[in-house]
């Protein structure tokens, strides 16, 4: 098991745990008319986008996991708006997820919370089931945080589902405070200088 930098021979694999995992800690396929809509919103651009770092969690020459993170995330929305979400085509509703999803990802301001000031960077992180707790997503973390330190970056943030148990019990153990919450999300943020 090693952390390498992701390449875009990886961006099938890591669309697919994006899917795996991205029903609150759990399999989301089934949710969305197009199965790939998840990952085009939350995993795919962090190969792509302006000062974006990709890091996966690679066992035996694939990646089981990955953190993905835009250092500004300013910048990442405007390009996500302007370029990235008008070159997908993920444009009608027909199921709940996409009801919710889609109107989310053509939001300008979607990324844009109270967060990015004190925390410009913000990121995702995700591992497949067999790869979950033993300790990856701590040295995951941990290394994202180094990159984004080393570019310096003051302060990393990131939005968790309120339903999703394992992330709430997970980021408070590896540095981040919870800064934010509704009756749907939790904002956890970590500083870095
Ligand atoms: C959340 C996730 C990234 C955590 O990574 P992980 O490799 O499983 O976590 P680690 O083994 O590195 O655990 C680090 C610490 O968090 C704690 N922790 C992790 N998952 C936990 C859980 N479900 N419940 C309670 N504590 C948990 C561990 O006990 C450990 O604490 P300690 O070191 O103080 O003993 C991973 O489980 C995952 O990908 N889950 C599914 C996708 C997901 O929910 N992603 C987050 C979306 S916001």
């Amino acid at each position: 098991m090693t952390i390498r930098a992701a390449t875009f021979a990886d961006e099938r694999q890591i669309a697919r745990i994006c899917l795996l995992t991205g029903a609150d800690g759990g399999d989301a396929t089934g949710q969305f008319t197009d199965d790939a809509v998840l990952a085009d919103v939350f995993a795919v651009p962090y190969l792509r986008g302006p000062g974006c770092v990709a890091l996966v969690w690679d066992v035996e020459g694939q990646a089981r996991g990955y953190v993905l993170a835009a250092a500004d995330t300013s910048a990442f929305q405007a390009w996500f708006s302007n370029e990235w979400w008008p070159s997908r085509r993920h444009r009608e509703a027909h199921t709940p997820g996409d009801a919710w999803l889609l109107p989310s990802a053509a939001d300008p301001k979607r990324c844009l919370n109270a967060a990015v000031a004190d925390y410009p960077a913000h990121l995702h992180i995700d591992l497949l089931p067999d790869q979950q707790g033993k300790g990856a997503g701590r040295r995951l973390i941990d290394a994202m945080c180094e990159a984004l330190r080393g570019s310096g970056v003051p302060g990393v943030h990131l939005v968790a589902s309120a339903a999703n148990r394992g992330a709430l019990a997970f980021y408070p153990r590896v540095g981040f405070n919870e800064i934010a919450r509704d009756a749907t999300t939790v904002t956890f943020a970590r500083d870095l200088v």
